[in-house]
């Protein structure tokens, strides 16, 4: 087999047979295919697409392509949950604890992420101490004991997909349906948990910009997941603002905090429950989704689910001081405030520019290497539907570069969008699939 065949077929639409895209994962993993020709193949497939057995076939190489993680020494219904990707999404933080304040085995391997923030693993390791590392033993031990684990991947799970994705991200070809399904559903189906649900971002601050692509995404998904014996799940929710009113590693994990306790912004909030109820009922412990939301709201009523979020700290070597004195979080030197200019509804904020604004403050990473800054951020002080008079804050900058900050006070002003009332509501999830 050649890849300048492969390539060449997949160039004029056709489509590949299972060896031919075992061949091309396991050669490019093993480094006996050169990145210009795994390039040539990543834009074919972007531009010509793969069908469902493609797909399929696709995900399969990139699990077989390394280990795979036996979870079956855990007790329960193991749960996990993945979101494509979006601006102020900590739900990991808040959605774990709750879940597993419930009685349900939460096991969830983050990514560190190349987005305008840092991922999951750089938003944690705002808290002193914190190990994302464990060994296996150490993820199966701490589940068994208190339900939850959230730690970067372990071993060697889906090397394809690490060189892959890295290919993709410098060579525009990430935003294929077939890839991002192929790359989420390898890394969720070689660790063996029970059940999936997947958080699929539609809007602007998400990779996928409509909501069909983003329900076939969804689709594609839940299918693949299924096709594996795990009951999989998505919802396609709003990000076409920031979730919640943090963006920024350490405003986040101190917004999840509040969130525990009760005291978290409404959107943010409401998706864990949509997400956490369905879980609840994945893993048997409701008969309905509702009865899933009364138990969720009682974990953070009753503390439970912040207690949770303490154990989980405590297991991984974090500084629990951190959760109950939010003051001792990273912190940016300069809070600015961005006042408004006019008065009127707020009609949008751009999440993909509020997340270039953060990105900008050094909130994310350029490239692999960037140094993250964990305190610095945006934190919003208005949302969309809000009402705003003149010289209303609209939104506070977290800077430790003062110019930086001018700068990105000057965009944030032509971020938010004011005028007359939106006569539709604006939509938080628009789609569930299972
Ligand atoms: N997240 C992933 O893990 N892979 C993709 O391809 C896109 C988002």
């Amino acid at each position: 087999m050649r890849m300048y065949d492969i390539i060449k077929k997949k160039r004029d639409g056709y489509s590949l047979t299972a060896e031919e895209i075992n061949y091309f994962v396991k050669n490019y993993t093993n480094e006996n295919i050169p990145d210009y020709q795994a390039s040539a193949l990543l834009m074919a497939i972007y531009f010509n697409k793969m069908d469902k057995r493609e797909t399929l076939d696709l995900t399969k190489a990139m699990i077989n392509s390394g280990d795979t993680f036996d979870l079956s020494s855990i007790n329960g219904i193991k749960v996990d949950k993945h979101s494509t990707g979006g601006v102020g999404d900590s739900v990991t933080l808040i959605l774990g604890p709750m879940v597993a304040a419930c009685g349900v085995p939460f096991v969830k391997m983050s990514g560190r992420g190349l987005g305008h923030t840092g991922g999951t693993l750089d938003k944690l390791e705002s808290i002193k101490g914190f190990k994302v590392a464990l060994s296996n033993e150490e993820f199966v031990r701490n589940t068994n004991d208190i339900n939850i684990s959230i730690c970067s991947q372990t071993g060697n799970i889906t090397p394809a997909d690490k060189k892959l994705y890295a290919l993709r991200d410098v060579t525009a070809t990430v935003e294929n349906l077939s890839l991002i399904a192929g790359s989420i559903m390898s890394k969720k189906l070689a660790i063996e948990s029970d059940a999936i649900i997947l958080d699929v971002k539609v809007g602007s601050g998400a990779f996928m910009k409509n909501i069909d692509d983003a329900i076939a995404l969804a689709e594609e998904m839940v299918t693949i997941g299924n096709s594996y014996g795990r009951k999989t799940i998505a919802v396609v929710t709003n990000m076409d603002e920031p979730l919640g009113k943090a963006v920024g590693n350490a405003l986040e994990v101190k917004e999840a905090i509040e969130t525990l306790r009760g005291q978290g912004p409404e959107d943010l909030f409401e998706l864990c429950l949509v997400l956490g109820s369905k879980l609840l009922v994945l893993a048997k412990k409701a008969k309905d989704e509702v009865e899933g939301r009364a138990l969720l709201i009682d974990t953070i009523d009753s503390g439970r689910a912040y207690e949770k979020l303490i154990e989980l700290v405590e297991h991984q070597n974090g500084d629990i001081s951190y959760v109950k004195n939010l003051d001792l979080l990273p912190k940016a030197k300069y809070i600015l405030e961005v006042k408004s200019i006019k008065e009127g509804y707020v009609k949008a904020i751009d999440a993909e520019e509020i997340g270039k604004t953060a990105l900008a403050l050094g909130a994310g990473r350029e490239t692999i290497e960037s140094q993250l800054d964990l305190g610095v951020g945006i934190l919003l002080n208005k949302k969309v539907d809000d009402k705003v008079e003149k010289d209303d804050i609209l939104a506070y900058i977290h800077a430790n570069d003062l110019e930086k900050a001018k700068e990105v006070e000057e965009k944030l002003l032509d971020i938010f969008i004011l005028g007359d009332k939106n006569i539709e509501k604006k939509k938080l999830i628009y789609k569930e699939i299972d």
